[in-house]
């Protein structure tokens, strides 16, 4: 077993780092952090579990310490859920420590020789983390995984990408509250509403996709040559990130032809059997009022992307749309590291 700790274990996303880590055939959870409101404390004390599961018992007891690498002994590997801001700061001085740094936070994901990894669509970018630690001289690494509304876009446009000729894409988005944090959005903003704006979120989306589909030459990430442009609501949904798609074609297609590409989609994890990749990582719904996030958060456990109304539009030449739904804390957070340390797990 390898030993695995969790950087801001008490937040939404740490919760769901625990819960996926529970029964892992692979990793123990021997260390937790947060911040020092917490360092001290049991960690049953010092969480407000939201979770629907139980806090797993071996866990409850173990004692929360402060985010700093000499208060985490003997483990190898560490999964982020800090805070950006925060992260920036300490995320390096965990991979100069000499541990592998699995993170959620956006602080490092743009930097040029960090690579920003969804395994199933981009794992060859893993090779960037020889150029970051004869760089920067570190013994360990920080490897990221996209933002959570990215995740679910991107697995949908990589069978896609590689198919047929992609000019535009155009994205509205209809997040899940869990997306900002326990306390990130007051009741009283979202009950009865919607919130037509999430900071960074738009930026992050366009750039994150472009890095994600770019090419990598061993040393250096090209963006995807196409124009993406995303505009981000938050609505009163508990979890499941849902997005109207558009995309524009250079070419002609026929609906069916894109339903195979999604429908044949795999990657690595699921050559390799990891753990946690999702045996299908996009599911079809061919029924009118799916995917809907209450029903299909949960397709391959929260692993796999939800894809419905996939059909033609006519307001563009070459125009195709449809409707995603992707679980934004499992997929889109704590799955989507995990499964980043699984596949470096198993190949490096
Ligand atoms: N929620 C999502 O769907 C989602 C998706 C993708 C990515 N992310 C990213 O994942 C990260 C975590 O998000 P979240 O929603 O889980 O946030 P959150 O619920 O606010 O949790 C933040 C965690 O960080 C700890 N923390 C806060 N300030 C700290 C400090 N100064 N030093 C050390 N630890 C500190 C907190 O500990 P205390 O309890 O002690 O305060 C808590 O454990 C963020 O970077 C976010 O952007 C979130």
């Amino acid at each position: 077993m390898v030993n695995v700790g969790i950087l801001g274990a008490t937040g939404m996303v740490g919760q769901r780092f625990i819960e996926l880590l529970a029964d892992h055939p692979n990793f123990e959870v021997t260390a937790l952090t947060a911040s020092s409101r917490s360092a001290g404390k049991r960690y049953e004390d010092a969480v407000t579990w939201h979770l629907e599961s139980k806090i797993p018992e071996a866990i409850g007891d173990t004692i929360v310490v402060d985010t700093d690498p000499n208060q985490v002994k003997d483990v190898e590997i560490v999964f982020s859920a800090l805070p950006t801001q925060h992260a920036a700061v300490v995320e390096p001085k965990f991979a100069e420590a000499g541990m592998k740094v699995a993170s959620n936070a956006s602080a490092m994901r743009m930097e040029p020789d960090v690579p920003l990894v969804v395994p199933e669509v981009n794992p060859e970018h893993l090779d960037l983390i020889e150029t970051q630690q004869k760089k920067r001289g570190w013994d360990g690494f920080i490897v990221t995984n996209p933002n959570c509304s990215t995740i679910a876009l991107v697995m949908t446009l990589k069978p896609l990408y590689d198919q047929f000729n992609i000019k535009r894409v155009y994205v509205s988005t209809m997040q899940a509250v869990s997306g900002a944090g326990y306390n990130g959005v007051p009741s009283m903003a979202i009950v009865d509403n919607l919130v037509p704006f999430i900071g960074d979120e738009e930026e992050k989306m366009e750039s994150e996709t472009l890095h994600l589909l770019g090419d990598f030459d061993g040393t250096t990430v090209t963006n995807a040559n196409f124009g993406v442009s995303a505009s981000c609501h938050r609505v009163a949904v508990l979890d499941g990130h849902t997005e109207a798609v558009f995309i524009e074609m250079e070419d002609d297609f026929a609906v069916d032809d894109i339903k195979q590409s999604f429908s044949n989609f795999n990657g690595l994890p699921q050559k390799l059997n990891l753990h946690s990749a999702p045996e299908n990582p996009i599911v079809i719904h061919e029924e009118l009022n799916r995917p809907q996030p209450r029903m299909d958060r949960m397709a391959g456990n929260g692993m796999a992307v939800s894809v419905g109304r996939i059909r033609k539009d006519d307001v563009f030449e070459n125009g195709l749309k449809y409707i995603l739904v992707g679980h934004n804390t499992i997929r889109g957070a704590a799955g989507a590291s995990i499964l980043n340390a699984e596949l470096i797990n198993e190949i490096m």
